[in-house]
């Protein structure tokens, strides 16, 4: 069974809409472009994880709200798919979602463009979005307004975790601290912000939003290492985008950190060696010896150290029906 199906989610409405965010956006009239290059991404498929996390969410609260749940759910993946953009140019990547990237097709600066006007026109959803506080909310200081500003910081941790990406390119030193906390700015805290605002968009219990919060950071962490392990025993065609890239453009992930750790001095000193200028064959030949040298699964069992700390995180939330629905997903992530 898919994912969505055992979620019980109709993804048909979200992809519609998001074809129609830009396709029928009157500014975007003179420059067709535009839409259609959102169209053939979504069209290209995408696992659509972050709208379900959304949507999970905001079965955690007393009150339903369908209609903004459903908006906060596509205005999150609006993101992400912006993000994928500015990350695809970042990495000079060739494919994405099984087709070539933006950036391939209508040229680095306008996929640049295209990635912009997501991101803003994502925040201007939110902020429409938003609903008056009621006197009660303003008294106590919360309500809805902190929503747009959370939506525009996980935008800038975000953009935090490209820049970290991008400045620390071929720096094999880089520590194992820098490399989570990269993973969590550009993976997890997107992640993390689905459940919660999904939760409390139906008014969810504070503590109930914190923990649902946990359970996507620690989720999204499980995630992103399991993305970087794919990089090395996954084939291109499996998953849609160039395998063995991350080492070509100097991405130095877990994989990687514990090969230097563990693959012994000639591998070590191979990876070293390795820069922007390298032969192809030298970064195939190297990525085949972290794949072999014990990495892989050393880096998936620290992904797996994620996944327990999801599933505590579950334990705290147990009494509400809906846990069954994060189950589905920590095995989806774990599988
Ligand atoms: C890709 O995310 C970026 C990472 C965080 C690794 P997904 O693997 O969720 O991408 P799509 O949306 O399914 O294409
Ligand atoms: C995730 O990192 C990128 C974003 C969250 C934008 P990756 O660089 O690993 O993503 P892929 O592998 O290109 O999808
Ligand atoms: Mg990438
Ligand atoms: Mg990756």
């Amino acid at each position: 069974m898919k994912l969505h199906e055992a979620l019980r989610i109709d993804l048909a409405p979200l992809n519609r809409d998001l074809i129609a965010i830009a396709e029928s956006d009157p500014d975007l009239r003179a420059y067709p472009w535009i839409g259609e290059s959102v169209t053939r991404l979504v069209e290209a498929g995408g696992k659509r994880l972050r709208p379900m996390m959304v949507l999970v969410g905001g079965r955690f609260g007393p009150e339903p709200d369908p209609i903004h749940v459903q908006k906060a759910a596509l205005l999150l993946e609006y993101l992400h798919m912006a993000s994928l953009i500015h990350d695809d140019i970042i990495d000079n990547s060739d494919l994405r979602r099984g087709i070539p990237t933006l950036q391939r097709t209508v040229g680095v600066a306008p996929a640049a463009h295209i990635a912009a006007y997501m991101m803003a026109r994502a925040l201007e959803w939110a902020m429409e979005g938003e609903r008056e506080p009621t006197e009660e909310e303003v008294r106590l200081g919360s309500g809805d307004k902190p929503r747009l500003a959370e939506v525009a910081s996980l935008l800038m941790q975000l953009c935090m975790g490209e820049y970290q990406q991008l400045g620390s390119r071929f720096r094999y030193e880089v520590p194992l601290a820098d490399y989570l906390e990269k993973s969590r700015n550009k993976t997890a805290v997107l992640m993390a912000n689905c459940f919660r605002i999904g939760a409390e968009l139906s008014r969810a219990d504070k503590t109930v939003c914190k923990q649902l919060y946990a359970f996507g950071e620690a989720l999204g962490m499980a995630f992103q290492i399991r993305d970087d392990v794919l990089d090395y025993s996954e084939t291109t065609a499996e998953i849609g985008k160039p395998a063995g890239s991350d080492l070509r453009n100097g991405n130095v992930t877990l994989p990687v950190l514990y090969a230097l750790e563990d693959g012994g001095p000639a591998l070590a000193a191979a990876i070293r060696a390795l820069g922007p200028d390298s032969p192809e064959e030298e970064f195939a030949r190297v990525t085949r010896e972290i794949a072999a040298c014990g990495a892989v699964e050393r880096s998936l069992a620290m992904s797996r150290d994620y996944a327990r700390k999801a599933k505590r995180m579950l334990k705290r939330l147990a009494p509400h029906p809906a846990v069954a629905d994060l189950e589905i997903l920590l095995k989806y992530f774990t599988e």
